[in-house]
This record gives structure tokens, sequence and C-alpha cells, in this order.
């Protein structure tokens, strides 16, 4: 990349794992990328002082105003003075910051703010963020411009990819017949499901070929995350679900396919590195060079596609029906598996009652149109209290 391509990226979750190899990616392109803000949780700060005075960051956030004091003393320690902002309004002034491009790397429903800050303010957004879109889906969708939005999740950003190969006069949806979103399997890919009703957080939280932050790890052991993602590509791509299939593909190789109407399928792949979607997303539309290893086609290689068990793993089919039914239903989705989630972390909940009690909550809400942020946090408050309800005095 060339001193004129500099973008200035602003990273939300810099501390966490999509947020250190966003960082990786620009460390490794002094002149493609500089770092205009950073902003986390607060639960790091010496890894986020730490950052700052490595990127020479203008402006740091912390989500928990407490965290600020030690954050302040940290960054002396470094000897830098960036400005310091507190508290969730502190992390949205970040993700309004002024530069080319927002990487929302935030883990969770929190993350909506700051995308829809984000956008507002006229940023390129990097979305790894997926919750964000899901839960706002419409709001999002109305204020991005065309383009304005980058998927960083590896399957979006793949399937953007195989779009590319859509024809000289671009993305027509009517030369899709679907996308083939594809799955490794996670830890538990081939049992069945009474074989899963003993899992601990230790089993779920060992994926086999993705290292990630602890809520998409188990979101991937039970497929939660497979189901989120086909809603993600619905709503980047405005292809009905009937056209959004999912195939296992435990190499993870192959991040994802685009069949044509002509019979011909284009799929992307590389080795399982998220620094390849995130720097695709950075740079938008270039590519970043050596940002990730490619194939060795010195070796052999197998790949291997299975169908999804529905049985083993309702959640996908769960998602499709929440995705379906529109409006503040996959807010509901996603906010019952947030509170599902920490409680089987904490040991306070069965592996399989993680879906089975989204399950319940999805069943239960009266869906509504999802036209305001209100209404979206109203319906996420409502699922977390009712999922709470339901998984009270519950244990593994
Ligand atoms: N990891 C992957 O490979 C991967 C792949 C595809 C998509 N994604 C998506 O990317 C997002 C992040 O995932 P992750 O695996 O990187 O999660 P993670 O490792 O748990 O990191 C989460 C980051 O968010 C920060 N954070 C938490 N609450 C915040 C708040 N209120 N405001 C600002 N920052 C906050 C955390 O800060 P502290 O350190 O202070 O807690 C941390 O920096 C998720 O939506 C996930 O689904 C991840």
């Amino acid at each position: 990349m060339h001193e004129e391509t500099l973008r200035s990226v602003v990273v939300l979750g810099s501390t966490g794992s999509i947020g250190t190899q966003a960082l990786d990616v620009i460390a490794a392109n002094p002149g493609g990328f500089r770092v205009a803000a950073l902003a986390a949780g607060g639960g790091r700060v010496e890894l986020l002082a730490a950052q700052a005075a490595r990127f020479g960051a203008e402006a740091v956030a912390v989500a928990d105003a407490t965290a600020v004091p030690a954050l302040k003393d940290a960054l002396a320690a470094h000897g830098v003075a960036p400005t310091v902002l507190g508290g969730p309004e502190g992390v949205a002034e970040v993700a309004a910051w002024q530069c080319d491009v927002v990487l929302n790397g935030i883990t969770g429903a929190l993350g909506l703010t700051s995308t829809l800050v984000a956008l507002e303010a006229g940023r390129s957004l990097a979305l790894a963020n997926k919750e964000s879109l899901i839960i706002g889906g419409p709001l999002v969708k109305r204020l991005a411009r065309p383009g304005q939005l980058l998927p960083v999740d590896s399957e979006h950003s793949a399937v953007l990819q195989c779009l590319w190969a859509a024809g000289p006069e671009g993305y027509d949806p009517s030369s899709v017949k679907q996308l083939v979103i594809t799955a490794s399997g996670g830890p538990f890919r081939g049992m069945k499901r009474e074989e899963m009703a003993d899992v601990t957080p230790e089993m779920a939280l060992a994926h086999p070929t993705w290292s990630m932050g602890p809520y998409i790890t188990v979101n991937s052991a039970n497929l939660v995350n497979k189901g989120l993602e086909v809603i993600e590509a619905h709503l980047l791509y405005d292809l009905g679900f009937d056209r959004i299939e999912v195939v296992v593909h435990p190499q993870s190789i192959i991040h994802s396919m685009v069949e044509y109407v002509d019979g011909s399928t284009i799929a992307q792949a590389s080795p399982p590195d998220m620094r390849l979607p995130i720097a695709l997303a950075l740079s938008h539309p270039r590519r970043v060079p050596g940002a990730a290893r490619p194939i060795d086609w010195a070796k052999a290689h197998t790949w291997t596609f299975e169908p999804l068990d529905d049985l083993a793993f309702p959640a996908v089919a769960l998602a499709r029906h929440v995705g379906g039914e529109g409006g503040t239903a996959p807010a509901v989705y996603n906010a019952a598996n947030e509170v599902c989630l920490d409680a089987f972390l904490r040991r306070g909940l069965p592996f399989l009652a993680i879906v089975d009690t989204v399950a319940k909550v999805v069943e239960e809400h009266q869906v509504t149109p999802a036209d305001s942020v209100e209404e979206v946090l109203a319906a996420d408050a409502w699922a977390r209290a009712r999922a709470a309800e339901l998984t009270a005095g519950q244990s593994r």
C-alpha cells in the first residue's frame, strides 16, 4: 500500500480477539493505516494503554467509567496523554471520532449504539459486531449508505468476495441462486443431542479451528453463531432465507460460497485467519498484501462438506424462523441467548438448555416492527428478563 492510501482507523473493542488482530494488521502496514482512537470495556486497561501508546491514538475510551483513573495512570506510565473518555457516551464519542473507518469489535448487543453512531457520522463501518446488525436490522439498514457497511465475519467477507464475480454489471440478486454459508461444525460436530447433555464450558470453549472471544466460541459450539450469521447474510445481501444454505465444512478453509443461477459456484478459500477479512474490511476494496498466510498448494489437502444436523443443532432453524418474522424477533433471539450464555459460562445452565430457553422466549414474544432504538432496546430488555426468569435456579 502507498502513503496516499493511508487510512485512519478507530478500533472499538481493541483489547479483544478481533481488536488485537486488527491492530496486528495495522502494525504490519504502517504505510496503509494509522490508529485514530481506541475503545474497550475497561477490563484490561494496561493492555489498552499499551495499545494507545504504541499506535499514538488521539483518544481512548472505556465503557466502564470507574476504570478511567486506572487507565489514566497506565497511560501516564507509558508517557502518553491522549483524550480519555469514560462511560457508554465516551465509547459513542470515539465511535464518531474523525477517521476513515470504524472497526466495531465490541461483543454483544452493547455494540448497537456504536454501529448507529458510526453510520450516522458517515464513517465506513467494518462490522465484526454482527449482533448490532441483527438486533437493529431495519434501523441499521435505513442508516447505511450502499457500501458503507463492510462485513468482518469471515463468511460474509467470503460472500462479498464471491459476489465480485457476479459480472461486469455488479451484484444483481436475480443472478444468484443461493448463498452457501459454511460452518466448521464446532467441537461437537457429529454428536447427537443427547451426547451433548454434559458439555462443560471448558469443552464448549475448545473450538477446533478458530481462536476467538468466549461468547462467539460458545455460540459456535451450539451453532447459535451460525444462526446469527444466516440472519446477517439475509440483511447484508437482501436474499430470502430459502436462498441461504448452511453446510458443514470442518476444515474452515472455504469461508462461504455463492451459487449462481447458471449452476456455477464461486468459493473463497484461505486458512482460518481473521486478519484476512479484517484487513479487507479496513482497506476495502483494496487487498492488503500479506494480510494472512495463503493455502500451501505444495501439500495435499482434503476438504469435506456435510449437511447440518438440524435435530442436534436446532439454533440455525430457530434463527431462520426469527429472521423470517423480522422486527424485534432477532433482537429477542440474541438477547435471550446472551443471558443463557452467561448462565452457562457461570455453570448455572446446562449446554442444551441455552437454545431450548431461547426458543421458549422467542415463542412467547409479541413481535413489533423494530422501527426505533427504544423499541429494540425494550424487546432486548424484555427477553433478558424473561430468559433470566426461566433460567433462575438451574445448574449444570
Ligand atoms: N473473534 C473472532 O474471531 C470473531 C470472528 C467473527 C466475528 N466476531 C465478532 O466480533 C465481535 C467481538 O468478538 P471478540 O471475539 O473479539 O470478543 P472479545 O474477545 O470478547 O472482545 C470484546 C471486546 O469488546 C470490549 N468491550 C466489551 N464491552 C464493551 C463496551 N460496552 N464498549 C466498548 N467495548 C467493549 C472488550 O473490552 P475489555 O477487554 O475491556 O473487556 C473487548 O475489547 C463479536 O460480535 C463477535 O461475534 C468475532
